[in-house]
């Protein structure tokens, strides 16, 4: 069995809770506050009687609804079982010897790079600059990369987790021309969540080794259906597609992303929220003497314990846990460490029954 690294294992945080009908607010996990679209959630049950039938292989309506969306041609996308499949699709099949990831970033790039046998390097994220556009340092990142040299799959999260940094598109793609044959995997699955002025998407069409991964599980809250997106070179996709097995998006999550994808006032909404309720948390957060958060740009905030507490983010955890309330501890990140945490944006009334019991247990 894999061992999960990741936040939003609600099965695992119920077997240990001393009350299983307990309700549970997790925050864990960076899920749309808002849930799932209603029309496409409606779509899917409908279609629920439709599984005695394999899903559609072409994914057509997905298709069609994308090409519309965001002006490309079919061939230069490929959906898959969430973006956390098709990036060991990119990785594997990028053929590259290195895999260059965030510090502090997505355990899952790295993951997918050993399982490969790319050797993992690093570059750093400065977390604690309040601004979340200046925390990639390029010149770092070219120096790294000049060093490797060679058949190297950068990723990059735009907006990267768990801090929220965005990427420069003019820098990154001056990256991308300058070593050419390196692999730069930016990884939008959360751009959503921001006015999208930084999505190196319309980059695509012109760089051939320039690739964008979108997760639909994330902003139409819909983690359980899995549902993602690669975007790039055409004959490149054509051969990484080869390696997705048939059927891997199934037919409840191509009905509930054809009629999900293309809501914009959904995700304007949703945007509109989360934008105040991160900062009623962060505020709230902040104010507390033995937290210091990070400023975020979606939705989610990383922060770290201070003083007594930094060691001590085992106890606060488990007080959570007495009142159900899940986070995401972030100590085992690279270049993170003692009392780092997460929490995702949720609705008010539950950001504000965490402010409550953090407040309780840290003050008492
Ligand atoms: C930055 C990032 N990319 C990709 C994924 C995977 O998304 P999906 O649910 O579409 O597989 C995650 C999941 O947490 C993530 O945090």
């Amino acid at each position: 069995m894999k061992e999960s690294t990741h936040g939003g294992n609600v099965y695992a945080f119920r077997e240990q809770m001393a009350d299983r009908q307990k309700t549970i607010l997790d925050f864990s996990a960076n899920i749309n506050p808002m849930g799932p679209e209603p029309h496409a959630y409606q779509a899917a049950l409908d279609a629920f009687p439709s599984i005695i039938h394999y899903p559609d292989p072409q994914n057509t309506d997905l298709y069609k609804v994308v090409t519309h969306k965001w002006k490309l041609p079919s061939d230069m996308i490929l959906f898959g079982n969430g973006a956390a499949e098709l990036l060991y699709v990119a990785i594997h099949g990028s053929q590259c010897k290195h895999i260059l990831v965030p510090a502090p970033g997505f355990s899952e790039y790295e993951e997918a790079g050993l399982a490969y046998g790319l050797q993992a390097q690093y570059f750093s994220i400065d977390v604690k600059n309040t601004n979340v556009y200046q925390r990639i340092n390029y010149e770092e990142l070219d120096t790294v990369l000049s060093r490797i040299g060679e058949a190297t799959i950068v990723c990059l999260g735009n907006p990267n987790n768990p801090d929220g940094s965005l990427v420069d598109p003019d820098k990154v793609a001056f990256l991308a021309r300058k070593y050419s044959d390196c692999l730069f995997l930016i990884d939008e699955s959360f751009i959503e969540f921001t006015d999208q002025k930084t999505s190196m998407r319309p980059y695509c069409k012109d760089l051939d080794n320039l690739f964008v991964l979108h997760s639909f599980t994330k902003c139409y809250a819909v983690p359980g259906l899995r549902l993602g997106m690669l975007l790039g070179k055409a004959s490149v996709l054509n051969q990484w597609a080869k390696q997705v097995p048939s059927w891997t998006v199934n037919r409840l999550a191509q009905v509930y992303g054809a009629a999900a994808i293309g809501q914009d006032e959904y995700i304007q909404k949703s945007r509109l929220y989360i934008d105040k309720e991160r900062q009623y948390l962060y505020e709230s957060l902040q104010a507390e003497s033995v937290i210091s958060m990070c400023q975020g740009s979606v939705n989610y905030l990383l922060g770290q314990l201070q003083g007594v507490w930094q060691n001590q983010l085992a106890r606060l955890q488990s007080g959570l846990a007495k009142s159900g309330i899940l986070i995401r501890s972030c100590q085992a990140y690279r270049g993170l460490g003692q009392g780092w945490f997460r929490v995702a944006v949720k609705r008010h009334e539950d950001n504000k029954i965490l402010v409550a019991c953090l407040h309780e247990i840290l003050t008492t």
